[in-house]
């Protein structure tokens, strides 16, 4: 297949964009706007691929969307372009709404006249998958799971967004039959994630011996899947998955983050001890919580392993090793970003 990748040079499209040439046949058109999230450095190793071509296009541009699908005349799009990061939706939601909401419009709105002109095997086979998060069924407390019933409850204007832009995925299939799928997972990490996010933060913020920011009182429960793990399960979706439905991805490794960030300073220890040799665990520090901040996220992915016979192959604790230690290996990759315009700020604290 030809795909269209929507936000392939971010973290989990970089992985997929890599997975798609590495270990498939299929073509991929990576279409993204290069935001502060977006490293194309990042494809290095496989943009070299006669499969391969990049588009600099962003989605809040219907004009644009419109001329990159007439150009790419795909046989299925994979659509993950978005702004991703809860902290930077408190501190500024407008890019959210013009990424997540208007960017999906504009995709569906291209691809459903795309799709509309296909005709016989290259119409029937026609897949739009909208890759979205487990964090717009809202919070649960100690027990239960999220499963594909359960109602939409988002709290953060990123969760707001993201469930906004799954609710109009689905209206295209239901009111022009775009034959779309949506997928919704949990937390994932790995390589190649921008140093904002919790894991990659804490691992560099401890190998340079900085303080260890965890929100309030370090409960909050989410649930972890190695990205590998997700980009086979989205490249299964859109081969075998049923157009119309929806398959909630988790990794059934639920961590409250404080646990987590404790496992990170035991790997730091042994991998790479503190000069005074003193744990990486004294570097924590306590700091005000994120406003409306989710207690807990788990995800009942018994559909996709039902029906599509997915798995996780990796377990938290092996991949979480091998993610310190990607970092340790990539100082370059990350240390690039750092000399850009985040230098691990905290975020999404406004008023405090
Ligand atoms: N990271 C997670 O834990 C997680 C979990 C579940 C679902 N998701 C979803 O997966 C998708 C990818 O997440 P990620 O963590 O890789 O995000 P990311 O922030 O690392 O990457 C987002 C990519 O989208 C691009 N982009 C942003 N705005 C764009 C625009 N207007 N036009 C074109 N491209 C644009 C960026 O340049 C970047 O390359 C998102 O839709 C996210 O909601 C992420």
């Amino acid at each position: 297949m030809k795909i269209l990748v929507t936000g392939g040079c971010g973290f989990i499209g970089t992985n997929l964009v890599r997975h798609l040439l590495s270990d498939t046949d299929h073509e991929v058109i990576n279409l993204d706007k290069l935001t502060y999230a977006g490293n194309p450095r990042s494809l290095d190793d496989v943009s070299g691929s006669k499969r391969y071509r990049f588009l600099r296009v962003d989605l809040a541009d219907a004009k644009a969307v419109r001329e990159a699908v007439a150009d790419v005349d795909p046989d299925a799009v994979m659509h993950l372009a978005a702004e991703s990061h809860v902290d930077r939706s408190i501190d500024g939601p407008s890019e959210f709404i013009q990424t997540n909401v208007v960017g999906t419009f504009n995709l569906l709105d291209s691809i459903l006249g795309h799709f509309n002109d296909l005709s016989g095997s290259r119409r029937h086979q026609f897949r739009f998958l909208h890759v979205s998060t487990d964090e717009v069924y809202g919070s649960l407390g100690d027990t239960g799971l999220f499963s594909e019933e359960s109602r939409y409850d988002p709290h953060s204007p990123y969760a707001a967004t993201k469930a906004a832009s799954d609710h109009l995925a689905r209206a295209w299939k239901t009111t022009f039959e775009l034959p779309v799928i949506v997928t919704n997972c949990s937390n994932n990490y790995g390589p190649y994630q921008f140093p904002e996010k919790l894991i990659p933060l804490m691992i560099i913020k401890g190998l340079s011996g900085e303080s260890l920011p965890v929100y309030g009182e370090g409960l909050n429960v989410r649930d972890w899947l190695y990205v590998e793990d997700h980009v086979r399960a989205l490249t299964l979706v859109l081969e075998r998955g049923v157009p119309g439905e929806t398959y909630n991805v988790g990794g059934n490794s639920e961590r409250a983050n404080i646990d987590l960030v404790n496992t990170i300073c035991r790997m730091l220890d042994e991998i790479r001890p503190r000069d005074e040799g003193t744990p990486h665990k004294e570097l924590i520090t306590y700091v005000t919580d994120r406003p409306g901040h989710d207690f807990r996220y788990a995800i009942d992915s018994s559909k996709i392993r039902r029906e599509l016979g997915w798995q996780p192959q990796h377990s938290l604790e092996d991949c979480l090793r091998r993610t310190v230690e990607w970092y340790l290996a990539n100082r370059k990759w990350w240390q690039e970003i750092l000399d850009g315009t985040y230098q691990l700020q905290r975020l999404g604290n406004q008023g405090s």
